[in-house]
């Protein structure tokens, strides 16, 4: 083991309260798509602004809704890959130590054990309704009879049912802001793990922890927007790092 590993896993074994922010380099291992990667990430190949934004939905709800049951299918065909077992295990045998902070929409921390990592992008296995349901008071939107490949609707409003997960041009959930940056806020020690720190707020949690006198490390195989806020960078992937520092 190289001695910068071994000094960050010295670190992992001594640090009180630990933070592990990742993006979608964690679940790349899994063979879920990352977003920007060259050639293989999702940008490369869609519009982010027709497939991951209110207005795109809204001007061809079934283009998104399918493009989106295929990313659910992703999803579900994955497995957590040896990163996550990692984390999941590492939290399991030190409780209260280790806390995740996932831009990830999947759910393979939750499925490896991180069953609370806080999820700053929302959950691509949920929906939600579209407009706040109409009637005030009256009994909730129900959906109707779904016709296969469109989003559900309710059968009485026609209210759609839309991916719950935070698209552009909106914001994050407060509470789930708030708790990343409380746990930032007290770690002695943040890894930042495959992301490539180009979306905020997210991106802006490891200029917060070492403003908080965390030490901060990005994992990643390569350079990312926000490498000036880490101490060290470790150049490799999160199933072959996470399992060596936290194991
Ligand atoms: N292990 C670790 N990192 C990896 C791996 C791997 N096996 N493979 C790729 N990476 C790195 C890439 O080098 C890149 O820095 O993962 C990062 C992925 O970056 P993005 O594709 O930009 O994904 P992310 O940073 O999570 O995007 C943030 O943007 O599109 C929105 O909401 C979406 O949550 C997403 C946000």
């Amino acid at each position: 083991m190289d001695a910068s590993l071994a000094r960050l896993r010295e670190r992992v074994q001594s640090a009180r309260r630990i933070v592990v922010l990742t993006g979608a380099g964690m679940s790349a291992e899994s063979g879920i798509p990352t977003f920007r990667d060259a050639l293989s990430g999702l940008w490369a190949r869609f519009d982010p602004a027709q497939l991951a934004s209110e207005p795109g939905f809204r001007a061809d709800p079934k283009r998104v809704w399918s493009w989106y049951a295929e990313r659910r299918a992703g999803v579900r065909a994955a497995q957590p890959n040896a990163g996550h077992l990692a984390l999941g295990d590492f939290a399991r045998r030190h409780p209260g130590r280790l806390t995740v902070v996932t831009q990830n929409v999947d759910d393979l921390h939750q499925r490896a054990g991180n069953t609370d990592a806080i999820r700053l992008h929302g959950d691509i296995l949920q929906d939600h309704w579209l407009e706040p349901c109409p009637r005030r008071g009256g009994p909730a939107c129900e959906p109707g009879r779904a016709t296969p490949g469109e989003p559900p609707s309710c059968g009485d409003c026609g209210n759609l049912l839309r991916p719950g997960v935070v698209w552009f041009g909106e914001d994050l959930p407060a509470s789930a802001l708030q708790q990343a940056e409380s746990a930032v806020a007290a770690a002695q020690l943040m890894l930042v793990v495959g992301t490539s720190g180009a979306v905020w707020p997210a991106a802006g949690l490891a200029g917060l922890a070492r403003q908080g006198g965390a030490w901060v490390v990005i994992l990643n195989p390569d350079a990312t927007e926000i490498d000036d806020d880490a101490h060290e960078w470790l150049r490799g992937t999160a199933a072959t790092l996470l399992p060596v520092l936290f194991g």
